[in-house]
């Protein structure tokens, strides 16, 4: 086997796919295969000279094979290559599949049988890779990311990538079923002020103008109902300027779909039916159909979280009507402040060390809590308390009774406003959980959380936003409030959560012109600026639009919790850090001046001292 001219490398030479073809994958060779001979291709995981005996561990996307040179079998040419090998070597080799010579290798798919090699190229060689290639890593994620298609030939993040590829390919196939059609929406579109920050790209033919990168096809994809496409989907990638987490891209992909002549429940069967599909046929999970339903309010009064984890319980419970009488000052003030008491119980935690109980005060405060007021009731019924020489001995009765707390329990109360309340117990519940291990992976509590507030208010900007978006249709029996009380205004909205993440959300659009300016005058708008910002789709709105409803998952999301993993960096095949760069390809990066001028920008000296 020659090497094309001028391609020789030291001693060893990158060989071509010159009449070769791969037969199998490394792990679809199996004991079927067995007195067959097979060519197969891949990365050298590992190479062990025993002398005169070398195995070499060959690996895929699909898994490990082991291939065993002997010169006998292979020639004396081959068997000198063979001992060249290093890990990440790219070869391909033709061998008899035989049972394993030595022990069976249970851990691998292919751990009966090895390949005899009787011919090997070498296709390429690799330098010594920064960081080795294996299973849950532990190199530090900064290095591999620098080096990401290194990190991705880990077989746990390639398992992550073809998972993603199913979800992707039979979302598809089920939408497609169900009379979806897939149509593609701009990526350079105008920004518009509501949700998050815009990714803005400037216009060189019209200097001082700048698209925006979409966040979600959502105006689009009505414009697609108005125009009579009935149902639409796309796995569109989407773009927000805003801080990430370990749940957040500046760029992600959505499963976005829009239906005509629907309501809730339409586009919440469909979807169950799209989710029990992918779990079904992906996992083997059966999830339940109808996934059950739960009013915002109930998520929040009893989870403190409009994205509950169902995974466990310790819900919270309201006791304010108990103490409303009680001379402890935080209860009282809280109560006199418009605000509820409300308290979680950690049961069995009674003998929780006060160093531990303190760490929890200082967690709860990171969500805004002024404090946190516990009771440690005793294996013997007595209690240790922060608060108990406040309150009377029937009043702490009513508590712990009220708290159904049993000896060994741990009882803890936030008092403040119920935003804070909630926010503060809800991730303390989350925070004990994950202390005691209650948080399994592979347990899947789905619910549909209904009827969100239309709006929230903004302290920041002094008015009331779009808790959704926009075109959210409010629930038509609390519509008469818009004026009187918009808080109270219940929207045709819904988000689907599975354990304690948002997995996508959506809601029954407005159809209706005067519905939706008054929504835009609510949320401070004047028609002018209405015109202005949605001009386009207001006017198509008078041309005959049907009734339409839809949601976005994130697909990351999905494929996250799919795939048990933490973060949805590891489901992104080449994602960005926290400060939203590249550690790969660098970027975002300075361009030429050139480029600079064409578009009419100039950097500001402060921008500049900021690089
Ligand atoms: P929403 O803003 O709720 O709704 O987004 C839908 C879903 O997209 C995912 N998501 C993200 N995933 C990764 N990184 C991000 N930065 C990020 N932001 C959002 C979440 C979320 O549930 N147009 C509406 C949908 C509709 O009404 O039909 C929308 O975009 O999983
Ligand atoms: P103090 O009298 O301020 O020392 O508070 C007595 C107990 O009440 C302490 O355990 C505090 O952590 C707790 N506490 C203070 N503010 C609050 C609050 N807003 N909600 C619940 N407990 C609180």
């Amino acid at each position: 086997m020659a090497a094309i001219g001028g391609r020789e490398r030291g001693e060893i030479m990158a060989e071509s796919m010159q009449g070769l073809k791969r037969s199998h994958r490394c792990t679809e060779v199996s004991t079927a295969h067995i007195g067959q001979k097979v060519t197969v291709m891949g990365w050298v995981q590992k190479s062990r000279n025993k002398g005169g005996i070398i195995f070499v561990d060959l690996r895929d996307r699909s898994g490990i094979l082991q291939i065993i040179f002997e010169e006998a079998d292979c020639g004396r040419e081959n068997f000198q290559k063979a001992e060249r090998l290093r890990s990440e070597f790219v070869v391909a080799v033709t061998g008899r599949v035989e049972a394993r010579s030595g022990a069976e290798n249970k851990n691998l798919a292919t751990g009966a049988i090895e390949v005899r090699a009787e011919s090997l190229r070498i296709l390429s060689e690799s330098e010594t890779p920064p960081f080795p290639i294996e299973e849950n890593s532990k190199t530090k994620e900064e290095l591999r990311l620098k080096y990401r298609y290194l990190d991705l030939r880990r077989p746990d993040i390639q398992r992550n990538l073809i998972l993603r590829s199913n979800i992707a390919i039979l979302t598809r196939q089920f939408l497609a079923e169900e009379g979806f059609l897939e149509i593609e929406t701009p990526t350079l579109i105008k920004s518009t002020p509501e949700g998050a920050r815009d990714y803005l790209v400037p216009s060189r033919v019209h200097p001082g103008s700048f698209y925006a990168l979409p966040q979600s096809p959502q105006i689009f994809k009505q414009l697609l109902m108005c125009s009579g496409y009935d149902r639409y989907f796309q796995l569109a990638r989407c773009y927000r300027d805003e801080d990430l987490r370990a749940d957040r891209q500046p760029e992600f992909t959505q499963i976005d779909m829009e239906l005509s002549f629907v309501d809730v429940d339409d586009v919440l069967d469909v979807n169950e039916r799209l989710l029990h599909k992918l779990f079904k046929e992906l996992l083997g999970v059966e999830i339940p159909q109808p996934i059950p339903r739960m009013t915002w309010q109930e998520a929040m009064d009893r989870f403190g979280s409009d994205k509950p984890d169902l995974r466990f319980g310790m819900e919270l419970k309201d006791v304010s009507s108990v103490v409303k009488d009680c001379e402890f000052v935080v209860f009282k003030g809280a109560l006199e402040n418009g605000g509820t008491v409300r308290g979680i119980n950690a049961q069995g935690q009674g003998a929780m060390p006060r160093k531990k109980i303190d760490a929890l005060v200082e967690f709860a405060k990171g969500f805004g809590a002024k404090g946190l007021a516990y009771v440690a009731i005793q294996p013997d019924g007595t209690r240790k308390s922060s608060f108990a020489k406040f309150m009377t001995e029937e009043q702490m009765d009513a508590l712990t009774q009220a708290m159904e707390g049993k000896p060994g329990d741990l009882l803890l109360f936030a008092a403040d406003k119920n935003k804070v309340v909630w926010d503060v117990l809800g991730n303390l519940r989350l925070e004990i959980a994950r202390q005691l291990d209650l948080l399994k992976k592979d347990e899947y509590q789905f619910v549909w959380v209904t009827e969100f507030p239309l709006l929230e208010y903004s302290e920041e900007q002094g008015r009331f936003v779009a808790m959704h978006h926009p075109f959210t249709m409010p629930m038509e029996e609390d519509w008469h409030l818009i004026d009187s009380d918009p808080g109270a205004v219940r929207a045709k909205a819904y988000d689907i959560v599975l354990n304690g993440t948002e997995l996508g959300g959506g809601s029954v659009r407005i159809h209706q012109n005067d519905i939706q300016s008054k929504m835009f005058e609510v949320l401070g708008f004047t028609p002018e600026q209405a015109e202005e910002q949605f001009g386009f789709l207001l006017t198509a709105f008078k041309y005959g639009v049907p009734p339409h409803a839809g949601l976005a998952y994130g697909l990351d999301r999905v494929a996250m919790l799919m795939g048990g993993c933490d973060s949805i960096r590891e489901m992104i095949a080449f994602p960005k850090v926290k400060d939203a760069s590249c550690m790969m390809c660098e970027a975002p990066a300075p361009v030429d001046e050139k480029q600079l001028v064409e578009l009419g920008i100039e950097i500001s000296d402060e921008a500049d001292k900021s690089m």
